[in-house]
């Protein structure tokens, strides 16, 4: 089993090895939370050990978080630190992960470090779905490494040590290695994001937060737009 306090310490190393590739992090996911600004109902999606989510509840204890991800040995460690909160694992990549959530609605849809895992098709058709997530007038934002030249990484091997890391844990280790997800590396610039969101049928696209070659792009879903169609219930 895996207690409050190991979970909260591994998320910490897994927040200290993700700025070795994105060092403007933890700037990225307080202009996140700013956008949502009073409790609502927020999905994270890719939200991975949590850590967006429990920025967003530290600052908002009143917002009703659901974190969605794929791997099994992330979402364990952010059910073991985040009692309270909502997990769902799905595939983002395959039709139907909408109806793995327990909400119809959401107020946000918040993403940070992830989008860059799916292709040009695969995302713009996931900016279609999520838009099918939101209320109406409900705000997706991603947070992520937006160049406009070719993104230079780094070599290092923060990311390997991690995982070997937490392999070691036997809460974890059966999880580790299972259906991780595969990334497609893929850095379009904030101009690629902005026209993807438009086409989905977002409105009032624009970037609330830049820094180097990272942005927050923020989207609000405006109804009856060329998106995925979506219930006309009011937001709850
Ligand atoms: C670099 S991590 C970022 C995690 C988290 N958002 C954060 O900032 O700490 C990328 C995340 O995307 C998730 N992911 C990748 N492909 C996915 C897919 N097809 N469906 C759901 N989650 C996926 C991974 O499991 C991982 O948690």
């Amino acid at each position: 089993m895996l207690t409050k306090e190991e979970a909260l310490a591994i998320q910490a190393e897994w927040d200290r090895q993700q700025e070795v590739y994105l060092p403007c992090r933890e700037e990225a996911a307080s202009a996140l939370v700013d956008l949502v600004g009073a409790p609502a109902r927020v999905l994270d999606l890719a939200g991975g050990t949590g850590t967006l989510a429990r920025r967003l509840l530290d600052r908002l204890p009143g917002a009703e978080v659901t974190v969605l991800d794929l791997s099994p040995a992330l979402l364990a460690i952010a059910e073991a630190s985040l009692p309270g909160v909502e997990l769902v694992r799905a595939d983002l990549g395959s039709a139907g992960w909408t109806e793995a959530l327990p909400h119809k609605e959401y107020d946000f849809v918040l993403t940070m470090t992830a989008m860059h895992c799916f292709a040009a098709e695969p995302l713009r058709r996931l900016y279609r779905e999520v838009r099918g997530v939101l209320a109406p007038g409900g705000v997706f934002a991603n947070a992520d490494r937006m160049p406009d030249a070719p993104v230079r990484t780094e070599p290092s091997d923060a990311w390997a040590r991690w995982w070997a890391g937490i392999a070691a844990h036997p809460a974890l280790e059966a999880l580790v290695g299972h259906q991780n997800g595969a990334s497609a590396d893929f850095y379009p610039p904030v101009s690629w994001h902005v026209d993807a969101l438009r086409a989905a049928g977002f409105a009032e696209v624009g970037t609330p937060w830049r820094r180097h070659d990272q942005a927050v792009v923020r989207a609000i879903s405006s109804p009856g737009g060329p998106g995925t169609p979506r219930s006309s219930a009011p937001p709850a």
